[in-house]
């Protein structure tokens, strides 16, 4: 099969890529396997999909691995999911390095179980020197969250009259941000078929194109990554202005 890779123009790439990574338990269920197996089976996608991008020269991927609302899960399926990023992370590191890739985190990471925001932390100071791609984990993330801390920070600033009102604007929210280090994704790709945002970067995808794929994420490859981009270089990003605006500049 000639691959979508060659459709790609390769000058209109986004630089940061937002992916909701849905399906597992589905997936499980269709292969008459309990759900965890689907997380298992997930790796993979995360591997190639890693793999894919840093390959075509994205600088940012960031994948929604847990939010704080996946703690009502049942019990025996969280440890298992903390387990795994445990073994994901530590399995993965010589790949990271050897691909040149930069892994960072962003969430209420200290209040992940020991272990994972051990593991995760290694991993991070240990890839810190990389710059083919930085790999964006949100773990124990959700945007509200994210939102109320950076409210908090803000107001702290501007009590203790380091920052007066007058001062804040979107640059001063972005740098209270996780994300402060990183741009807007301009791509958020949802699998599974589900049309909805839960929780994630509420503030960043402002203006990012919405992708939805119903391929369930441990059935996801290169390939339904390069065909989701290709969707977004289909797209006219008008930010506000109008059609004959965009393209004539
Ligand atoms: C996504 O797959 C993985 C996580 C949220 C950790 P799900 O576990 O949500 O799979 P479905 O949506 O139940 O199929
Ligand atoms: C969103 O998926 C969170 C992650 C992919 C980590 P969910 O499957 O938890 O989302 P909802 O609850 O169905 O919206
Ligand atoms: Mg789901």
């Amino acid at each position: 099969m000639d691959s979508l890779l060659h459709h790609i123009e390769k000058g209109g790439l986004p630089h940061h890529i937002a992916i909701i990574m849905d399906g597992n338990g589905r997936w499980a269920k269709r292969h008459n396997k309990p759900r965890v197996f689907g997380h298992q089976n997930g790796v993979k996608a995360v591997r190639e999909v890693t793999e894919a991008s840093a390959e075509l020269g994205i600088k940012y991927l960031t994948l929604y691995a847990f939010s704080k609302e996946n703690w009502r899960r049942p019990q025996a399926e969280v440890n298992t999911l903390m387990r795994l990023f445990v073994s994901t992370v530590s399995k993965e590191l010589n790949t990271l390095n050897k691909n040149n890739i930069r892994l960072k985190a962003i969430g209420d990471l200290e209040r992940l179980p020991k272990r994972t925001f051990e593991a995760l932390k290694n991993a991070i100071e240990s890839t810190s020197n990389n710059s083919q791609m930085t790999l964006i984990l949100a773990l124990n993330y959700s945007s509200r969250w994210e939102i109320t801390e950076m409210t908090k920070s803000i107001a702290d600033q501007v009590s203790s009259e380091k920052l007066g009102i007058e001062d804040i604007n979107e640059e001063i929210i972005n740098a209270n941000l996780t994300t402060h280090a990183f741009p807007d994704p301009e791509l958020m790709i949802r699998t599974s078929g589900e049309h909805r945002i839960s929780n994630f970067l509420l503030w960043q995808l402002s203006y990012a194109e919405l992708v939805f794929s119903d391929t369930l994420w441990p059935d996801f490859n290169r390939e339904d990554l390069y065909s989701c981009i290709l969707e977004y270089q289909r797209r006219e990003r008008r930010f506000g202005m109008t059609g004959e605006q965009v393209v004539k500049s």
